[in-house]
């Protein structure tokens, strides 16, 4: 494994008016490895591969990019030779509809200024590498949604460059087309290729990420391998699940649990680390993740009247809770993880943290 940086972002930051859509955000891509760029929408996803496309330009902070061998920070003077060793598929691409794939990457292959009497070759590559050969000469107009994200695919590759960044690759796709995608994805990476991918669906990166960087309302607020924070996650949620209608009186029993358990799960008071989900009539508890904790916890809820049918520490899906806690408006979730989290809203986070 090379641990060359293809991409780091220092302090990357943009702000439209006062509102930053960016904030300060740190991260590094290696070379051959596939880091998934993960948010809800209105995240700052796409304003980063902008920015990264240099479409925008950065309030604040740099982007450096490895080119002849040297990481290089991206500037309006060098972003044509940095940029040409990177594939872009940013926002769904439009085609007109009465030309034919074969025709489309010809014309990018020569808006890139790959060589023109290796065009055809490599056309005929990417045709194989695509399964394209049935419809590499129709009318783009009859395609479906998935044929044409294919084109897009090929067309920001075509000029063969070393790094790959897919904005939303999948969105919108059947489940067939978001299979294929995915394969494809894989498949670059299997050829050396460093690929930087974003998406608001966790399974979507989670199948596929060497690494996983979360971002919410501009911040980064994890990035680490899938297994770390998944082993994170795990240490640190309870379920159960009560006997009867707990909804009937909530607020009561949230405050009461909060004065029997909160002494026990081993976390700082800023989190808001009981929730009642009312669909499931789940309770959720963070905690410590340390089985003792967790033994206290179950025999002061039983202690205290608590008729528990279900309790568990669910092993799989926690990412998915966090990352769903981190969607709804109230759960800003902090992994507190390394110096990549960025900690300017730190007010509003909550901050899933352990205490040693
Ligand atoms: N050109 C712009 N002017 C003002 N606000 C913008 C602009 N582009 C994006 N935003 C805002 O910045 C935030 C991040 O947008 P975006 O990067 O597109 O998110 P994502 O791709 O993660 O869904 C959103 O709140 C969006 O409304
Ligand atoms: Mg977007």
């Amino acid at each position: 494994m090379n641990n060359d940086i293809m991409i780091e972002f220092r302090n990357l930051t943009k702000k439209f008016k006062d509102f930053y859509a960016v904030s300060n955000i740190n991260l590094e891509i290696s070379r051959g490895e596939i880091v998934g760029f993960l948010g809800p929408n209105g995240a700052g996803k796409s304003t980063t591969m902008k920015m990264l496309a240099h479409l925008l330009k950065p309030t604040e902070g740099e982007i450096w990019i490895r080119g002849n061998g040297e990481l290089q920070k991206l500037s309006s003077h060098n972003k044509d030779y940095l940029l040409n060793n990177i594939g872009f598929l940013i926002e769904n691409p439009a085609f007109y509809g009465n030309v034919t794939p074969r025709l489309v990457l010809k014309y990018f292959a020569s808006l890139k200024g790959y060589p023109r009497n290796k065009i055809n070759n490599r056309i005929e590559e990417i045709i194989e590498f695509f399964g394209m050969s049935d419809w590499i000469d129709k009318k783009i107009k009859t395609f479906s949604k998935g044929m044409r994200q294919k084109i897009g695919i090929a067309s920001a590759i075509i000029h063969d460059p070393d790094i790959i960044v897919l904005d939303e690759p999948s969105t919108g796709l059947d489940p067939k087309a978001r299979i294929e995608i995915r394969d494809f994805i894989l498949k670059l990476k299997k050829i050396g290729k460093t690929i930087f991918l974003s998406s608001h669906l966790l399974y979507e990166v989670s199948e596929i990420a060497d690494r996983v960087a979360i971002i919410n309302k501009g911040n980064l607020i994890a990035f680490d391998t899938l297994d770390n924070l998944e082993a994170k996650a795990k240490k640190s949620i309870i379920h159960f699940e009560l006997f009867g209608h707990p909804e009937e009186n909530i607020k009561s029993m949230l405050k009461n649990i909060e004065e029997i358990v909160y002494p026990l799960t081993g976390i700082s008071r800023d989190l808001n680390w009981v929730n009642y989900i009312e669909e499931s009539k789940i309770f959720q508890i963070f905690f410590n993740g340390h089985s003792e904790n967790q033994l206290n916890i179950l025999e002061a809820l039983l202690k205290n009247g608590y008729r528990i049918i279900e309790f568990s520490v669910p092993k799989a899906g926690l990412l998915e809770n966090l990352f769903l806690e981190m969607v709804n408006p109230e759960g800003n979730l902090n992994f507190n993880n390394n110096n990549h989290s960025n900690l300017n809203n730190v007010h509003k986070e909550l901050i899933v943290e352990e205490v040693q």
